[in-house]
């Protein structure tokens, strides 16, 4: 359920709520105790607030908090205070993350209602506002029965912001929710298990929201996906009984200038196939539909903003299993591209579906084209579990996608398309081997994506998805790539 979020110009005093949260930018000496934003606070609170101030050291420095309860003093019954450092600093990311601890500060403490105070010069970033509530109320807990069913749930947010509000203030707080609510929508895909989540169903789902939001919708089914020739997404979702889909959405307003087609890693289940994965954490592999769900939580977004942009959404779906039927290690596939790939591990079923995707996106002739998957244990390796890997073989493609990193704040670090690993890809029987040795693996998994873009301006962004825990942007909550990417991709889009 989408949070009730009301808005209003009033003083952090002012606000009634179980919670009060209020964001507090770095203060000095100068602010005799307390910033002016909470004298009226510590007025009705006795000077109990300057005093706690004092004693903990609380002067606002980024992640601080300072938390006390009211004791029937104030219109709310508890007060966190949460550090945001330098004035100068506080950007759309930073306003984000604060709505999102206050957000998940309220369920901790079973809040139902929040009042989040905002200070003066936060005005210009309510659409991060409306954003983070979402990201920060979002929790997958759909299968807990009985006792372990959480009791309450955030229900009400007041926002109240010093200053004068603007007249657009409200609808972009409210175009912020809706995009929360994408990202939260590729969470709950990514973290639903694969007895419920498989290539039918989550077309399915896709089909759905497509629908909802007015966008063209076309699913492919098997026989579609055999005729028209995408042989590596066949072979890896031969050797299941769930059969595979692609999916493919599209928003076309009148009078776009730019097509941006984002395209999805659509691995339902990842048990390796015939080359099985060890059982430590093959569960984890449900989340490996990650960067599919990330595409069609996009358009839903894309929806909201409506930007005079083209953009599609490709989802690559099957699920990696291992059966009779099931493609081996040493077979030779074609694809849709034409090019043949010599398998040699039936793990590294990713790379296979997005050949067969890329190739069909290429040839709607794309300004530029995304790919994002959970591809590489590798990329975990080396980047761990909070950030992702992003690879780019055109450099203006390059300095947008780093330009739309800057504005949503995503921890994405770029890696190099190393010319000298291009030999681990060389096959002696077909024109591409699938997959080179234990070095560099990231970083081959995307020469050989690269090998099926053609002439197209590429991003590829190998996500950390299905290890991760808590990132340190306090708004992702739980478990999974679940989002990670999404408030990228749609500033990609709107920078467009
Ligand atoms: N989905 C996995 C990659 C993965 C594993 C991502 C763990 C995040 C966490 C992918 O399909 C895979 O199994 N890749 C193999 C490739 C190898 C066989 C060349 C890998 O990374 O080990
Ligand atoms: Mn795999
Ligand atoms: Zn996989």
């Amino acid at each position: 359920m989408a949070l009730d979020i009301q808005l209003r110009s009033a003083a952090p005093v002012d606000l009634e709520s179980e919670l009060l949260v209020i964001g507090v930018p770095a203060f000095g000496a100068k602010d005799a105790g307390l910033p002016p934003l909470l004298r009226a606070l510590n007025e009705g609170l006795g000077g109990a607030l300057a005093k706690l101030a004092l004693k903990e050291e609380f002067t606002g420095k980024r992640d601080q908090s300072l938390s006390l309860a009211t004791l029937g003093r104030l219109r709310s019954d508890k007060v966190i205070l949460l550090g945001l450092g330098d004035r100068r600093g506080i950007g759309a990311p930073e306003t984000r993350t604060l709505a999102a601890r206050a957000a998940r500060a309220a369920n901790a403490d079973r809040a139902t209602s929040l009042a989040l105070g905002l200070p003066p010069g936060i005005e210009g970033h309510l659409r991060a506002v409306g954003e983070g509530l979402e990201l920060g109320a979002y929790r997958f807990s759909r299968y807990l029965t009985g006792e372990r069913k959480p009791k309450t749930q955030l229900k009400t947010v007041h926002v109240g912001v010093s200053g004068r509000l603007k007249p657009n203030a409200k609808a972009s707080m409210l175009v912020g929710q809706k995009v929360g609510e994408a990202v939260n929508l590729s969470r709950d895909l990514s973290n639903e298990p694969g007895n419920t989540i498989y290539p039918e169903s989550f077309a399915a789902i896709a089909e759905k929201v497509g629908k909802e939001h007015g966008l063209k919708v076309q699913v492919f089914d098997f026989k579609e996906i055999r005729r028209r020739g995408m042989k590596l997404i066949d072979a890896v979702g031969r050797g299941s009984s769930r059969e595979p889909r692609f999916v493919h959405l599209s928003y076309v307003p009148k009078g776009a200038k730019r097509k941006l087609i984002f395209v999805g890693k659509g691995i339902t289940f990842d048990s390796g196939g015939i080359s099985i994965k060890p059982a430590a954490g093959m569960g984890e592999m449900k989340h490996d539909m990650s960067g599919a769900a990330n595409v069609v939580a996009l358009m839903a977004a894309v929806a909201a903003v409506k930007p005079k942009v083209e953009v599609h959404a490709i989802a690559a779906c099957a699920e990696n299993m291992p059966d009779g039927n099931a493609y081996r290690p040493g077979d030779i596939w074609g694809s849709l591209d034409g090019k043949t790939v010599e398998i040699v591990n039936t793990d590294a079923e990713g790379r296979l579906v997005l050949a067969d995707a890329l190739a069909y996106a290429r040839a709607m002739s794309p300004d530029l084209l995304v790919d994002n998957a959970t591809l590489t244990g590798a990329c975990v390796v080396a980047l761990g579990t909070t950030c992702s890997g992003w690879y780019a073989n055109h450099d203006d493609a390059a300095r947008e996608f780093s330009a739309a990193l800057k504005r949503s704040g995503e921890q994405m670090w770029r890696m190099p398309l190393l010319e000298d690993l291009r030999d681990q890809i060389k096959s002696e029987v077909g024109d591409v081997k699938q997959a080179g040795d234990r070095s560099g693996g990231s970083i081959t998994a995307a020469l050989f994506l690269r090998e099926f873009v053609g002439d197209a301006r590429w991003v590829h962004c190998d996500i950390a998805g299905p290890a991760s825990v808590d990132r340190p942007n306090a708004w992702i909550t739980t478990k999974g790539a679940t989002g990670h990417g999404v408030l990228t991709f749609l500033a990609l889009v709107e920078s467009s």
